[in-house]
């Protein structure tokens, strides 16, 4: 497989009403992609039609989603197989990118295996100190510089962005560039071109932080990965730097959006603002609730790796499928009343995080922050409120993470940590 993977030629009539286009905008943030109402009418299993063409499987039914995710037998995640369905121009340059989340056991065993103990409850609980400080130095700097803000860049971006890097021992003094390096791989309108670049900026500038840290070691993730398998000589520099590369990226973009989003809900909702405030071990539940809600990372892609039947419905060996993380976290058989945005309910069989062995590995870290960070700005800025209507508020392409673009907000008073 060479670098530049193609885009495969359309070998399909259009999107048309038996088979729409996938992925689709949500109509307002707390909304589900349109069209999955329509899509889970025709049963647990239907069929979308990509950007190229391609015609896939998609899945909607929370038990259907959840077998095809534990399947990893029936069910492939490598990216570089020209049979896994690419979902936007810019998963075309994943494709050459050589890190777990592309991979299948045992490739994908042997790399997570590097990676599971530093991602533990335990070990983000040791840690959730670390991001409280990173937490109140930001709401420090954003009281101090007046009585407004846009949300997204003040606080959401630089909160899972500074933490991630002092995880894994990354200058933060560097946050510009991979930020937006980030951004030009995982922002659904980015090209195939513009995406491989970015990814090969953000694959040399680790290579040669690597480098670096060879001869003069620092106390990061990175570090300990380095002592324990560069040095030993089970991993080269290029393939740590591609999974530093997945940590880093997946560590800022998709917390940054939960962030901004869960802020947002929370400014709608003053009733379980008031809850959170009165009793801080709430928003545990509220967390979760917003990860089922928001789904910010949906439609999970696979490829199926021989002749199967999801749903009593035969798949053929070859055929793409995508798991549609939204349209389970509203399977109102597992979900009553799906659309509501209702903490006092058990959220916490969502698959916001999928499910089975890919399931994320920074769960644990994204809850952490998002608990930290929604708790402390609502504390230290009671009077916290939206300065646009929601309604002028810009979302994230759908071919992406959901989020905002902005979140402008204003406030009279804030107080000291
Ligand atoms: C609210 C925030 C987050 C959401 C909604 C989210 C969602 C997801 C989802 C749905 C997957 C599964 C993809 C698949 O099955 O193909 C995944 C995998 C992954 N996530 Fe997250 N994620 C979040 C935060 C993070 C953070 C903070 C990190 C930091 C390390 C991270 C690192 C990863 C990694 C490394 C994988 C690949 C796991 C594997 O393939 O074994 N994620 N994430």
């Amino acid at each position: 497989m060479s670098d530049q993977a193609t885009v495969p030629t359309a070998t399909h009539p259009p999107a048309s009403p038996e088979f729409p286009e996938f992925p689709t905008a949500r109509r307002c943030p707390f909304a589900e992609p349109a069209g999955y109402p329509e899509l889970r009418a025709q049963g647990p299993l239907s069929q979308v039609t990509l950007y190229n063409g391609r015609r896939v499987w998609i899945v909607t039914g929370y038990d259907e989603g959840r077998r095809v995710l534990a399947d990893h037998g029936s069910f492939s995640s490598v990216r570089a197989d020209p049979r896994f369905p690419a979902t936007a121009p810019r998963f075309e340059a994943a494709r050459a990118v050589r890190n777990f989340i592309g991979m299948d056991p045992p490739g994908h065993t042997t790399q997570r295996r590097m990676l599971t103990a530093s991602f533990t409850v335990r070990r983000i609980n040791d840690f959730r100190p670390r991001i409280q400080q990173i937490v109140d130095t930001l709401l420090d700097g954003l009281l101090r510089r007046g009585t407004s803000a846009d949300l997204v860049p003040d606080f959401a971006l630089p909160v899972p962005s500074t933490v991630i890097c002092d995880l894994l021992g990354v200058p933060y003094d560097d946050h510009a560039f991979f930020e937006a390096q980030a951004r030009r791989i995982v922002h659904g309108d980015s090209s195939q071109q513009d995406s491989a670049d970015a990814f090969t900026r953000i694959r040399l500038y680790l290579e040669e932080l690597i480098r670096t840290k060879r001869t003069k070691r620092g106390d990061g993730l990175l570090d300990e990965l380095i002592t324990e398998h560069v040095d030993q000589g089970e991993l080269d520099t290029r393939t740590l730097a591609e999974i530093s590369l997945l940590l880093l990226v997946a560590g800022h973009e998709t917390t940054a959006n939960a962030i901004a989003l869960g802020v947002l809900t929370l400014l709608e909702r003053p009733d379980v603002l008031r809850r959170v405030r009165a009793e801080p071990a709430a928003v545990a539940d509220v967390v979760e609730e917003l990860l089922r809600h928001l789904s910010i990372a949906d439609g999970a892609a696979r490829f199926a790796t021989r002749d199967v039947e999801i749903a009593g419905q035969p798949v053929r060996e070859g055929d793409g499928v995508i798991v549609a993380i939204a349209a389970m976290n509203r399977d109102s058989a597992v979900f009553g009343e799906p659309d509501a945005f209702d903490p006092r309910r058990s959220a916490r069989r969502h698959v916001a995080f999928g499910y089975g062995i890919h399931q994320c590995l920074g769960q644990n870290l994204a809850r952490a922050e998002m608990e930290i960070a929604l708790t402390s700005l609502f504390r230290r800025i009671p009077d916290l409120r939206l300065a646009v209507g929601v309604d002028e508020l810009e979302l994230r392409h759908p071919a992406g993470l959901h989020g905002v673009v902005a979140l402008p907000v204003e406030w009279e008073t804030g107080s000291a940590a």
